[in-house]
């Protein structure tokens, strides 16, 4: 098995807006932070809002050549119809700072957060959802030039999820003794962020984000030259006996819906953290385990492996590891773990499928959708002075970056 990885391999880390920049104050996730008991502000974030120049340059110093940042679309169009050039140029700044330091980015359009007026006006289940991102997408293509990858959405799969669990909570809060309780069980929130137990993404919230990542893909390729795609979370399911066929049926609500709607794509992010057991009733619950991570997964560095090859099958595309990472507080365990998943990676690449680069999750510990605790960063932040440490784990990674081999 080799390891050893192209000479144009892309080699980096990836963030999201809301979870570094700090004050995303007119999105809707800001506006629902604190309502919910037990979640914790953005704040501040990591403040990166300002000082994402250091942050890419600690990510070049140590030898990477990519970085995946978003655009935030609540900043670009804080209320409806009006686009502020001086965000737009913020975000080109961003572009030129990546392109000197010689990082090639990765440009996500919509990273699970929306603009406020967009929620309070039906979300994404408004009739006019898609032409309000498409109106947004349009306007961000003016400062695309020589970006050569975009993501459009990133994990439409999850913002599904996401959207059946604020329903789910809307329902218990109505009728709080009955309805939910089978379907999930314990809706309480535990460390980490993460419910014990996900409700299943409704596949036609899932078909109205296809339409919408066409539309925006049709936008992108007339007016850039950007490579176009989206990145989807994937789950690695695995059958225990009895559960075959609900891992089919599961793995084409929560993943293949998604990576049909890719077809004609140019490319795929997979985004992959650990596995996920399957029996004949549903998905298995992780079980305690000393060696789970901060987020109550199992540790499964073999995860990207499975996931990689997964979407190819379904596929058959080019792909980018967009996301992948561990939420831990022992930065020995994140170098094992990214270790064991290029390994992964790699042999997935001596069997055939076309990986063209693997950015890892995150570039910093960042606000992780309600909570802070768990860490998935190469880089501490002190979010009281937002002085930046890198861990050993990032001078690692650079490393194999320049070496093009583990
Ligand atoms: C993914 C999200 C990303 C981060 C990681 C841990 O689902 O895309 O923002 O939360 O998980």
């Amino acid at each position: 098995m080799t390891t050893t990885f192209p000479n144009d391999f892309l080699w980096g880390a990836s963030t999201a807006p809301h979870q570094i920049e700090g004050s995303n104050t007119n999105s809707d996730f800001w506006a629902n932070e604190g309502l919910i008991p037990g979640m914790e502000r953005s704040g501040d974030a990591c403040d990166s809002y300002h000082r994402y120049r250091e942050d890419m340059q600690l990510l070049a110093d140590a030898g990477c050549n990519s970085y995946r940042f978003g655009i935030e679309w609540a900043r670009v169009e804080p209320v409806e119809g009006l686009i502020s050039k001086a965000e737009l140029a913020h975000y080109r700044r961003m572009i030129d700072t990546a392109m000197e330091l010689g990082l090639t980015p990765v440009v996500t359009l919509h990273h699970f957060t929306n603009p406020r007026w967009f929620a309070e006006a039906g979300g994404w289940l408004a009739d006019e959802a898609i032409d309000r991102f498409t109106r947004y997408v349009d306007a961000v293509t003016s400062i695309l030039d020589g970006v050569e990858w975009v993501v459009t959405m990133n994990e439409p799969n999850m913002l599904a999820m996401m959207i059946a669990m604020s329903r789910m909570m809307t329902d218990a809060a109505s009728t709080p003794s009955e309805g939910t309780e089978e379907e999930w069980s314990s809706p309480t929130v535990e460390t980490g962020g993460r419910p014990r137990q996900l409700p299943t993404p409704d596949p036609e919230i899932g078909a109205i984000f296809v339409r919408a990542h066409h539309a925006a893909r049709e936008v992108l390729r007339a007016k850039t030259s950007a490579k176009v795609g989206w990145s989807v979370a994937n789950r690695a399911f695995e059958a225990r006996p009895g559960g075959e066929e609900k891992l089919i049926e599961l793995q084409w609500t929560w993943e293949d819906l998604y990576l049909e709607g890719a077809a004609g794509d140019d490319f795929v992010g997979v985004q992959s953290y650990s596995t996920q057991w399957v029996t004949a009733e549903g998905i298995e619950p992780y079980p305690e385990h000393p060696d789970n991570t901060l987020v109550g997964t199992a540790y499964r560095p073999d995860a990207l492996g499975m996931a990689v090859r997964h979407t190819f099958d379904v596929t058959g595309l080019p792909i980018l590891v967009t996301e992948n990472g561990i939420a831990t507080g022992d930065d020995e365990r994140r170098i094992a773990y990214t270790v064991g998943a290029l390994e992964g990676l790699a042999a997935a690449m001596d069997d055939g499928v076309p990986v063209h680069g693997y950015l890892h999750w995150s570039l910093l510990d960042n606000y992780e959708w309600g909570h802070w605790e768990p860490t998935f960063g190469l880089i501490a932040v002190d979010r009281e002075t937002f002085v930046r440490t890198p861990k050993p784990s990032l001078a690692w990674l650079g490393a194999v970056a320049q070496r093009g081999t583990l």
